[in-house]
């Protein structure tokens, strides 16, 4: 019985077609990326700052902050682009006047990269406000053509993945569907 290849529970087989990444896999990747980071920030660490972007990232930032053996601060803030399955294509963020990055290493953790729309946003939004450093932790890069121009670096990846709706592992589609300790290609139509 391979553990990588896992049947979706029944519970969730009306709203799951397949299961993209098991539980162990991710659990094995966070901490790796746990550890990269920890080595990459020891020295930045009295000024190291999380940000959570809400809502997709709480899973896997609660996971990863737990394997990183640094001190650091974490803050969450709000970007919305997605409704349903679809990109709005206009990112709404909220909350990044109240982050207290002035002077900080910022590592801003991520669910998903599509486009890079909401990454673009994200750090013109952060420079703005005076953060040192920032740089970008995502739980899954998707591969898609879409991508849009003068888009960031990503220096952390958790996974990459098909050209997908994915779920699960914080992901959701219409807030529903996050709870998934694994992450599943969702049923159902894209349009
Ligand atoms: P962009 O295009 O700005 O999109 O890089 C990033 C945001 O879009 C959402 N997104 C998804 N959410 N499953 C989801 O649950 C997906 O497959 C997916 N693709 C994009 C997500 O909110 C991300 O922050
Ligand atoms: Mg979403």
């Amino acid at each position: 019985n391979d553990r990588h290849t896992t049947a979706v529970p029944e519970a969730w087989r009306s709203d799951v077609e397949s299961v993209l990444l098991t539980e162990s896999s991710i659990r094995s990747r966070v901490a790796e990326l746990g550890k990269q980071i920890s080595a990459d920030y020891a020295r930045l660490a009295p000024d190291f700052v999380v940000v959570g972007i809400l809502t997709g990232s709480f899973i896997f930032l609660a996971d990863l902050v737990r394997v990183v053996s640094l001190p650091l601060r974490v803050y969450f803030a709000r970007a919305k682009s997605y409704s349903g399955t679809r990109s709005t294509g206009t990112v709404h963020l909220q909350d990044f006047e109240r982050l207290q990055v002035r002077g900080k290493h910022v590592l801003v953790v991520e669910d998903i990269v599509d486009t890079g729309k909401t990454l673009k946003a994200i750090s013109e939004e952060l420079s703005r406000q005076g953060a040192l450093s920032v740089e970008f932790c995502t739980f899954i890069a998707k591969q898609t053509e879409r991508k849009e121009e003068g888009v960031p670096q990503v220096r952390y990846v958790g996974f990459v993945c098909p050209d997908r709706f994915v779920v699960g592992y914080g992901l959701d589609c219409d807030e529903r569907l996050r709870q998934l300790p694994f992450v599943g290609i969702y049923r159902g139509p894209r349009e």
